[in-house]
């Protein structure tokens, strides 16, 4: 069977959307469930975006051994410079550069005619190899492209020495039968098309990123570029699970194969959304927790009979475990280090140290701890939150008095350099007044408030609740978790690290996010 590449951009473009920016901790982790997963491709980042997405890049190309590690760059010498600079440490590093073609793209945004598009199209993939061997080209917004004038780029990057030519639909517009026909369009008419691997990258406005994506390689690209659940600018990028499994369940429509070990799916699916906060849609395809649920009395007395009358696919094949044993208040240290390795999670020493007493907390106030509660709890800590509050603001401890006749009342007190600072305000509703009190003792830049989410990680009334939330100062987004069987708390924590990160962004000047 004919192999598709899979290249992975969770951690640039699905990194890219609003809610889901990672520290760098945090992408390692993503990346080394990426290679366990033995994605061919991953895009660690855009390396010249900002000094945390240059160091991320360059510490991802350290970590993965097992994989090509690529940096986005826009078709400038700076830009490819910085990306080079940052995956050279990889063992097989891949410089990804791109310029818009379509007509909109090139007047309204670059400014430029298709003459000049087309020379920095060919000169910056020449300046990139002397770099790198592996090199690849993304016509952006090709889909919106004269087909013949991206005939001629394609060619010009070709010569000048890409080795994939990259095709996205940036803009999520285009549909399955013009997608194949493009793909095929162009084989045909770019003279050295046999050169280069052909690649699609589409986004899901209309909801047919994955349907464009296997088109396209029905078409005769071999590369598809997708993200873990889905993740990405606005409606999201094509959803590796989808692809992948599309692909494995239906060899005969699809007779291509791919390298994914799809027992991986699940565990890191469940690890990005961990890490951004989020839940999985209940109804997401391959990995909504709705996908082996069987409702209607008709449907589950015929998975009883036989369970592929309802089931295309086993939860055994994404990885989905249903027999775990359960860890729970005398579970040791060692039984949670090997679940959370299992979930795809690697603590460090002390890291594991601060999951156990969490853990330990934890198993006071639930009865039945989940796979779902283990890795947000891995997440808080693999993500240095808590030791990275250094120098911030800490919750010393918060009083509330609530009730559906009286203005709610929050007393909060927080630490700081040893030393306590207590604030009490009124507020329309718990969170507004302990929020209004901290805001008293941090006495923050002028900011907004843009995004206030709260979801139980698991089932059950004893759920922990995870918080998460974004302020917004000077065009720079400063995110926040918290996570506690207590949603004031989880709300409370996720408050204070984000106006932490906003306070040491104001000392120093700059941005962090
Ligand atoms: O959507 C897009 O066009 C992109 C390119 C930079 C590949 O993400
Ligand atoms: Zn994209």
């Amino acid at each position: 069977m004919d192999q598709v590449i899979i290249f992975d951009t969770t951690l640039r473009d699905g990194e890219q959307s609003p809610g889901c920016s990672m520290n760098v901790r945090e992408k390692i982790e993503v990346a080394r469930c990426l290679e366990k997963m033995k994605v061919d491709v991953m895009e660690a980042g855009f390396a010249i975006s900002s000094p945390a997405d240059f160091e991320s890049v360059r510490a991802i190309s350290q970590a993965v051994k097992e994989c090509t590690v690529a940096s986005l760059a826009r078709a400038n010498t700076r830009d490819i410079d910085a990306a080079w600079e940052a995956v050279r440490v990889a063992a097989d590093p891949r410089i990804h550069l791109f310029i818009a073609t379509s007509p909109l793209h090139m007047e309204a945004k670059l400014k430029m005619t298709p003459e000049e598009v087309l020379a920095a199209a060919r000169d910056m993939t020449a300046y990139a190899k002397k770099y790198c061997s592996n090199i690849e080209f993304s016509a952006e917004d090709a889909t919106r492209s004269d087909w013949d004038f991206l005939v001629r780029v394609v060619d010009a990057a070709i010569r000048a020495g890409a080795t994939t030519v990259n095709i996205p639909d940036t803009v999520g517009y285009t549909t399955p039968a013009e997608m194949q026909k493009l793909i095929e369009y162009l084989r045909a008419n770019v003279p050295d098309s046999d050169k280069a691997v052909f690649s699609v990258h589409c986004h899901n406005d209309l909801g047919l990123a994955t349907a464009n994506s296997l088109a396209g390689v029905m078409g005769g690209a071999r590369q598809i570029e997708c993200t873990v659940n889905g993740l990405g600018e606005r409606a999201g990028n094509t959803a590796l699970e989808e692809v992948v499994m599309a692909m494995r369940t239906r060899p005969a429509i699809y007779p291509y194969s791919t390298r994914i070990d799809s027992t991986q799916i699940s565990p890191a699916s469940r690890m990005v959304y961990s890490i951004i906060g989020q839940r999985a849609p209940l109804n997401k395809a391959i990995v909504g927790r709705n996908a082996f649920a069987h409702e209607a009395g008709i449907h589950q007395h015929g998975v009883l009979a036989n369970k592929q009358t309802y089931e295309i696919l086993t939860p055994e094949s994404l990885g989905i475990v249903t027999d775990n044993i359960v860890l729970g208040k005398h579970s040791g240290k060692h039984a949670l280090d090997q679940r959370l390795r299992d979930l795809g999670f690697t603590l460090s020493k002390e890291e594991l140290q601060q999951c156990f007493e969490a853990f330990k907390v934890l198993c006071d106030r639930k009865k039945n701890i989940t796979d779902d509660d283990l890795a947000a709890l891995a997440s808080q800590h693999t993500a240095g939150q808590d030791t990275r509050d250094d120098g911030g603001y800490q919750l010393d401890w918060f009083a509330v008095y609530t009730s559906n006749f009286t203005t709610a009342t929050c007393t909060v007190s927080l630490i700081r350099d040893g030393v306590k600072y207590e604030e009490v305000c009124r507020g329309d509703g718990p969170i507004d007044a302990a929020f209004k009190a901290i805001d008293k003792i941090v006495k923050p830049v002028e900011h907004s408030f843009d995004i206030y989410d709260i979801h139980s990680v698991s089932e059950g009334k004893d759920t922990l609740g995870a918080v998460t939330l974004r302020l917004t100062s000077g065009g720079k987004n400063y995110n926040g978790k918290g996570l506690s069987t207590d949603v004031m708390e989880a709300s409370i924590v996720a408050y204070i690290r984000a106006m932490n990160k906003l306070c040491a962004a104001t000392r120093k000047g700059e941005s962090a996010s």
